[in-house]
């Protein structure tokens, strides 16, 4: 079964094509990165503007690049929550007047399940594990059962960890989005050259909530101070002090959601799973006999071939959605 999967939520317009759930024929990812640039952020109105002048064309690159026709096409999936509506809106209707036209099965896709179950295209890992998802909206730990079946054991409270990259990135002036240029800074910066205050962990009910505002602050504030004479500005210092206390409070969590639930497998799904640090550090913890499996870089950001891998497990079950199934921009209950 060919699967188009076409995922707008964002500042990625992307369609790919995915064989039975594993095989991706093609995944073409346009990046807006350079036209929100300027403004050091994503604007959503440009957002679904831009998605409007390129779906068609995106969309016809991903089926040639698959080498096939629109009549090779099986079925259509689609990103319909959570994101920018605006921009999720362009992508939805695109693709059902897609699905209406080649009379084939439509169905719509959570971005948040998508990216939890991009690394099982490529490393499927046995149910049950513990799913982190980390990316510029989200930062979710959670006990995953199924493809579907999902218990959000912690988040964040405030800044996702991708934001709190991108919003340190801006303030220092590194370039847009963050997270890439942390990661790359980080790589010949001192770790240990700031000490950054890493919130410890909650007591009570909710021990795998993590908060990245505090730290955010910190790193932020800390630029006011080199006004003040303070040496070792280089912000690969900066990067690499502020990276080792952001994946460092999340691995906290991690460890002891794995200690707690008794899990042995971990996967990682989000724009932030392409961060080297994390990826070691995790890659590390099979030597405490824990499986682990994250995706290739190029589907933890937002992509429409971790949409058609997951289309393909509901659609094998038979679920379908309507055409007058809506968009939202929030968090599916
Ligand atoms: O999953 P994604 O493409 O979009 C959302 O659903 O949010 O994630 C984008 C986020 C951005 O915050 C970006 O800075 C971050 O992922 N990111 C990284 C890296 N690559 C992308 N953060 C840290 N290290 C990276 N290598
Ligand atoms: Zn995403």
């Amino acid at each position: 079964m060919n699967v188009l999967g076409i995922e707008t939520s964002c500042d990625e317009c992307s369609a790919a094509v995915v064989r039975d759930g594993r095989e991706i024929l093609s995944n073409v990812i346009a990046t807006q990165i350079e036209l929100h640039k300027p403004y050091e952020g994503v604007v959503p109105e440009l957002a679904s503007r831009l998605h409007t002048e390129w779906i068609a064309q995106v969309v016809q690159s991903a089926i040639a690049k698959a080498g096939l026709t629109n009549d090779d096409i099986d079925a259509v999936a689609v990103t319909n929550r959570p994101g920018l509506l605006g921009s999720l809106l362009v992508g939805l209707n695109f693709a059902k007047g897609f699905a209406a036209t080649l009379n084939v099965p439509f169905i719509t896709i959570d971005h948040i399940r998508a990216h939890l179950y991009a690394s099982q295209i490529e490393h499927p890992l046995e149910y049950p594990y513990l799913g982190v998802l980390v990316s510029g909206g989200h930062t979710v730990i959670c006990r995953v059962e199924g493809y579907d079946q999902i218990e959000v054991l912690g988040t964040t409270i405030d800044d996702a960890i991708g934001e709190a990259f991108d919003k340190v990135a801006k303030h220092y002036g590194l370039g847009y989005p963050g997270g890439v240029v942390i990661d790359r800074l980080s790589k010949n910066g001192n770790p240990n050259a700031f000490l950054f205050p890493g919130a410890g962990l909650n007591k009570g009910d909710h021990p795998y909530d993590i908060s990245y505002s505090g730290l955010k602050t910190a790193v932020i504030n800390q630029l006011d101070k080199f006004w003040d004479g303070e040496s070792e500005k280089s912000p690969e210092n900066i990067s690499a002090s502020f990276q080792r206390t952001a994946v460092g409070m999340l691995l906290k969590r991690v460890r002891l959601a794995l200690d707690d639930t008794k899990l042995v497998r971990i996967s990682a799904g989000g724009g932030v799973a392409a961060n080297s640090l994390l990826r070691s550090e995790l890659k590390n913890m099979e030597k405490g006999g824990f499986e682990v499996s994250f995706p290739s870089l190029k589907l933890c950001t937002d992509n429409g071939a971790m949409i058609a891998g997951l289309a393909y497990r509901y659609l094998s079950d038979g679920v379908r959605s309507g055409f007058d199934e809506t968009a939202s921009a929030r968090v599916s209950a």
